[in-house]
């Protein structure tokens, strides 16, 4: 617990089209929240310069996830929508959060290792420090809370400690500028400037996996594009993509146990709780002791009712660029009216500016 103001803070990469994990792991999480929170959500266009698009879908995409963000009911008044390069603190926060972090820390996480593959002494070093620069955009606002899928976990602890050294390390002059606030860490509460970002990752769709492989996440990336959901897919794409979906020949049991050892049975009865805001339990008291044969329809006309409406405003949404740009820009001016404040109290701390 830390005594900062809730905020709650998230973004979404522009690279590639957006999955169904992306909608049911973040974006349908991102409009619940709006109802009791103050939220700022953001499109994260330099954290995809760390994958190399090019540049003219890199314009798109931006736009594309601002589309999604609106079409899926975020609305940008009540809350502050914008595409991260236009905010320059982002990036000077992620310098000096960049000399606070330990290249241990950063040698731990996983997506680089993942993403960085066997040729490591070819990525790129944005790509390396990819979450110091996750960390200034929660801390930039002083964010509280950060919906996200199961894949952050790590780089939330990253912002964690990267918060807390910050504190540590300067906690004399945060103390003497008075711009501390008491911040608790287990039993202990200090005089910090960063609160402790909370992970909000929670609910059955923390985590949606392959269409094709249930081991492995749905990802915007993977080479198979039957192995996902896409959210401009066409009632026919999805309704092609599930009957196609890996599964196993037993029907489906009557309870949560006895998805154990079935990863792709598991996974089609989680999207479908997800989509019609259940749990597993109950999904599988409607269908437990039928085929897939069965289930797969249903859940088919499902996620078709869910998401078809969604990509048709996306499509509508994404026909008006200069709506969304305008949507951005506005966003953009209320995210940096925050941001400068807290850059200006950052560099008094660190001593950049006296
Ligand atoms: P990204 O596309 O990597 O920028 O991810 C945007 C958000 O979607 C993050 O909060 C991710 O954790 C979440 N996400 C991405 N893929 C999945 C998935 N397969 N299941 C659940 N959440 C996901
Ligand atoms: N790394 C996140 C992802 O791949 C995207 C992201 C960037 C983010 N900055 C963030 C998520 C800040 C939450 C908060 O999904």
């Amino acid at each position: 617990m830390n005594s900062f103001e809730p905020r709650v803070f998230s973004g979404v990469q522009p690279t590639g089209n957006l999955t169904l994990g992306n909608y049911l792991g973040a974006i349908k999480k991102f409009v619940a929240l709006q109802d009791t929170n103050n939220c700022i959500y953001c499109v994260v266009d330099l954290h995809a310069l760390t994958v190399n698009p090019n540049p003219e879908e890199l314009i798109d995409g931006t736009r594309s996830i601002a589309a999604a963000f609106l079409a899926a009911g975020i609305d940008p008044v009540a809350n502050i929508v914008f595409n991260q390069s236009r905010v320059h603190e982002h990036a000077e926060l992620a310098w000096v959060f960049n000399c606070v972090a330990r290249m241990g820390w950063l040698n731990r996480m996983t997506q680089f290792k993942e993403k960085a593959g066997k040729d490591r002494e070819n990525a790129s070093v944005g790509l390396f420090a990819y979450p110091t620069l996750m960390a200034a955009d929660i801390l930039a606002y002083r964010g509280t809370h950060v919906p996200v899928g199961d894949d952050q976990k790590q780089h939330l602890e990253l912002a964690r400690d990267i918060a807390q050294k910050f504190n540590n390390d300067y906690s004399k002059r945060i103390g003497d500028l008075q711009l501390g606030v008491p911040v608790t860490v287990g039993e202990e509460t200090v005089n910090g400037y960063f609160p402790l970002t909370e992970p909000i990752i929670e609910g059955p769709a923390t985590r949606i996996m392959s269409l094709r492989d249930g081991t492995k996440k749905m990802s915007k990336s993977d080479p198979s594009d039957l192995s996902r959901i896409n959210l401009t897919d066409t009632a026919d794409d999805i309704a092609k993509k599930i009957r196609k979906a890996k599964t196993d020949p037993e029907p489906l049991p009557g309870e949560t146990d006895g998805l154990a050892g079935r990863p792709e049975a598991e996974n089609l009865v989680n999207i479908y709780a997800a989509l019609s805001e259940t749990d597993m339990g109950e999904v599988l008291r409607d269908f437990g002791g039928q085929q897939f044969s069965v289930f797969k329809p249903a859940l088919a006309e499902l996620a078709i009712e869910k998401l078809d409406p969604l990509a048709t405003e996306m499509r509508k949404l994404l026909d008006d660029s200069g709506y969304l740009d305008q949507v951005l820009a506005a966003g953009a001016d209320r995210a940096s009216a925050i941001a400068r404040e807290t850059m200006g109290d950052v560099k008094r701390i660190v001593g950049l500016s006296g």
